[in-house]
């Protein structure tokens, strides 16, 4: 499994990191397991001869609905770091979601397919807009507020010179007073839809689309912020149904196969974001191994769309799945 072989490969305390989840590990270990309570229905006398994956989100066509989502510091895994990652997302067709908290300056990175840039609220809203404005002038298509780390967990940062000394100051923090506000706030500095990462309850998608928000990602965050909650597979379809097609829901946590792709797309999601998986499929073959992760994920969903007798992901429907 990739994940051992990123183990064999990756110094201990990196592996660690990347692996981690918080507290006791109770939303880490149960997220992949949570999107196997559900079953197929599949569809009879349906033409699968041909099945397409692709999606259109904001303007970007992809390959299909499996994004790279935004991981801290890829040159822990590669020397050449998000450099790599977006050689092998580009090779895909996918898209990449880029890490506030990357590796490598924005100058470094090949960013030629559609891009989105992560961003948190900081204590220093100066040093946000500055971030956020450079991310749209390299072309980023959209933000990312990432939206459930009020506080970084205290958790062990390998070769924290990885980190520069500014992002443990204190004006790099996230901000814990951070208000609906700041959804308007990023689309006014950023001209971009801005998309809130870490919704887990339907209250809160509905106040974040109010607010302007232009999509929302089911996450939480791979259990690394708060322990204990609600596992995504179980949180998208209430979401979804408040949201009730105003904006796109996209979903992370546990994603492993096309199987649980096509599961979160019949529970209203639009894209599926892959966390650890880019980061195992970096460690252990650079930017092939994000290539060929990624389109491992998209022609397992398109054989499972085939079985199920789904010709297109517009033919996926809620009651494709059901509880096991
Ligand atoms: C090592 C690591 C670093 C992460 N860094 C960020 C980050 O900088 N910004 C962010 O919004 N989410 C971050 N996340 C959360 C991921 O975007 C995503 O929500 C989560 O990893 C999805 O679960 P998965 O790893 O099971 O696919 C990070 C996750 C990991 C594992």
């Amino acid at each position: 499994m990739r994940q051992e072989a990123a183990r064999a490969v990756l110094p201990p305390a990196v592996f660690d990191y990347y692996q981690d989840g918080f507290g006791a590990q109770v939303s880490r270990d149960e997220a992949a397991a949570a999107w196997r309570d559900w079953r197929f229905v599949p569809q009879l006398f349906r033409d699968v001869s041909r099945v397409s994956t692709e999606v259109e989100l904001f303007g970007a066509r992809l390959a299909g609905p499996v994004l790279a989502g935004p991981t801290a510091l890829h040159t822990l895994a590669h020397p050449e770091g998000e450099a790599e990652t977006a050689r092998g997302v580009e090779a895909a067709g996918s898209l990449l979601v880029l890490s506030s908290r990357a590796g490598r300056p924005l100058s470094e990175i090949p960013l030629t397919r559609p891009w989105w840039f992560q961003s948190y609220v900081l204590r220093d809203r100066d040093i946000t807009e500055r971030q956020v404005r450079a991310a749209v002038a390299a072309g980023a298509g959209a933000i990312v507020l990432t939206a459930d780390a009020p506080y970084v967990p205290l958790r062990p940062v390998p070769q924290a010179g990885e980190l520069s000394p500014a992002a443990r100051t204190v004006g790099m923090e996230q901000d814990p007073a951070l208000e609906l506000g700041a959804i308007g706030w990023l689309a006014r500095i950023s001209g971009k839809p801005v998309l809130v990462k870490g919704v887990l309850g339907a209250r809160d998608a509905v106040a974040c689309v109010d607010a302007g928000a232009a999509g929302v990602i089911v996450s939480n965050h791979g259990g690394r912020q708060l322990d204990r909650t609600v596992a995504t597979a179980r949180a998208l379809g209430p979401v979804a149904a408040a949201v009730a097609g105003r904006v796109p829901v996209l979903v992370d946590g546990g994603i492993q196969d096309g199987g649980d792709v096509l599961t979160a797309l019949a529970l209203g999601a639009t894209a599926v974001l892959l966390g650890r998986p880019v980061l195992w499929a970096l460690a252990t073959g650079g930017a092939d191994g994000v290539r060929d992760c990624l389109d491992l994920y998209r022609a397992d969903l398109a054989r499972t769309m085939a079985q199920a007798g789904l010709p297109a992901v517009e033919d996926i429907t809620a009651d494709v799945v059901t509880r096991g």
